[in-house]
């Protein structure tokens, strides 16, 4: 797919609703009595494969135009699959259902796709093996395909190596089923939209510092879920209104849970023009219209307990700190690697195919924007946040950018391009 720049951005957008969220809703609807009804679902092919899941483990579900309808039946409501459940490319669903699959009656095996069979699954392994669930690897690489085998879990006190919300989120789903509760410290605190909507479902989870605590067996009961749009989708238009000249876009209901919303302050370090209006929240998580200016930006540092609250937005943010002026340091940053595709590798190299003087570190990089962006072929490496990233990278490059295997944003964002286009003025 070809991409070259626009004469400005303008307008107002509506962002599909928040990814991490959508998981939830689903997930916890599931494992709650009676209906939930969830309204701005995201129906991107990752939350479709959480869908498949649990509609394979006997949970009806019925989608409509923006409500997604989920009947629960309980915590000891899942039915036996019958065959592997598919995950897909989505890390959040693996790692999310292997905690609730663990303290299930019955066995059950997961896979995904090529990219979710490289993805590390030993960092879940470990704590809920140490709750005593029966999981495992089924080539012993710590990678999916998985076998668990459901079993009676323990309480513990897990001390996290990683700032995971997907860690944390599978000990705690896994903790709804233990005998006594469960903690997870993390080294930084990382997204809480778990802890926030367990709660709201009736479960007794609290919240210190970077620890979070569950009480097992709660009564979940079902509830109505409005979900925000995706603040890390968002970032894509944000960085796009930013860069282009002439702009100004309004983007409606974005979350902006303190968790998640790094890249604001990121972007304010760098001079960069977002200004928040019509706050509200709903169940612990606030949300925002954002009010994007083009603006020049400088370089900054992005590091230490930061980086989880805008991991998925490193690509955007590499994109932005190229068209800055002088340096901006991204350490601390390793996860990157292990994500839907090594993003630290993909970035830097494409990067500088661009023309962008960056330089790849051990666990991040250093970008020394302000040089004029030309146009290259760049491969999404089927990684959504990639294709995404270089669809804005093209804005403010000299020339054409393609981007190979474009097609992967229905990861997270089916209609991204159609969006993009909506707003963005040719010359
Ligand atoms: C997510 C957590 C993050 C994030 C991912 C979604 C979640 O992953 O990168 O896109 O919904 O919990 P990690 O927990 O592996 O950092």
């Amino acid at each position: 797919m070809n991409f070259v720049k626009c004469r400005r951005i303008r307008g107002e957008i509506n962002i599909p609703g928040d990814k991490s969220i959508s998981h939830r809703a689903v997930m916890f609807g599931a494992l709650a009595k009676g209906t939930t009804e969830v309204s701005h679902f995201l129906k991107s092919a990752d939350c479709l494969s959480t869908i498949s899941c649990f509609r394979k483990m006997g949970i009806e579900m019925e989608e409509s135009e923006d409500l997604l309808k989920i009947h629960g039946k309980g915590l000891h409501g899942l039915t036996a699959p019958k065959d592997i459940l598919d995950t897909g490319n989505s890390g959040t669903t693996t790692r999310l259902i292997s905690g609730i699959l663990a303290g299930q009656s019955f066995p059950s095996r997961l896979t995904g796709d090529a990219s979710i069979c490289r993805r590390p699954m030993e960092r879940i392994i470990t704590p809920l093996t140490a709750m005593g669930a029966d999981i495992a690897s089924d080539k012993g690489n710590g990678c999916a395909p998985l076998t668990i085998h459901g079993r009676p879990l323990r309480g513990i006190h897990y001390l996290s190596p990683v700032a995971s919300a997907q860690v944390k989120s599978c000990v705690l789903l896994a903790g709804l089923y233990a005998d006594s509760p469960v903690s997870v410290t993390e080294p930084a605190l990382s997204r809480n939209h778990t802890e926030l909507m367990l709660a709201s479902f009736g479960a007794s989870v609290s919240s210190e510092g970077s620890t979070a605590t569950i009480l097992p067996h709660p009564s979940l009961a079902g509830q109505q879920v409005t979900v925000p749009g995706d603040i890390s989708s968002a970032a894509f238009f944000i960085a796009a209104a930013l860069l282009v000249p002439d702009s100004e876009l309004l983007i409606r209901h974005v979350g902006i849970n303190p968790t998640r919303d790094g890249i604001l302050r990121a972007i304010e370090a760098m001079g960069g023009s977002v200004e928040k209006l019509n706050i509200s929240s709903q169940a612990g998580e606030p949300a925002a219209d954002l009010l994007v200016r083009s603006s020049s930006l400088h370089g900054t540092v992005i590091e230490g307990a930061m980086i989880p609250t805008l991991i998925d937005e490193i690509p955007v943010l590499a994109v932005l700190a190229s068209c800055a002026e002088g340096e901006t340091v991204i350490r601390d940053a390793a996860e990157l690697k292990i994500k839907e595709s090594n993003r630290l590798d993909i970035m830097v190299r494409s990067l500088a195919a661009m023309g962008v003087d960056i330089t790849g570190t051990e666990d991040g990089m250093i970008i020394r924007g302000g040089k004029p962006l030309h146009g290259a072929v760049v491969d999404s490496h089927l990684d959504h946040r990639i294709a995404m990233a270089f669809a804005i990278a093209a804005m403010a490059a000299d020339g054409v950018t393609t981007i190979e295997r474009a097609e992967c944003v229905d990861i997270s964002y089916p209609g991204f391009y159609d969006d993009l286009r909506r707003i963005a003025e040719p010359f």
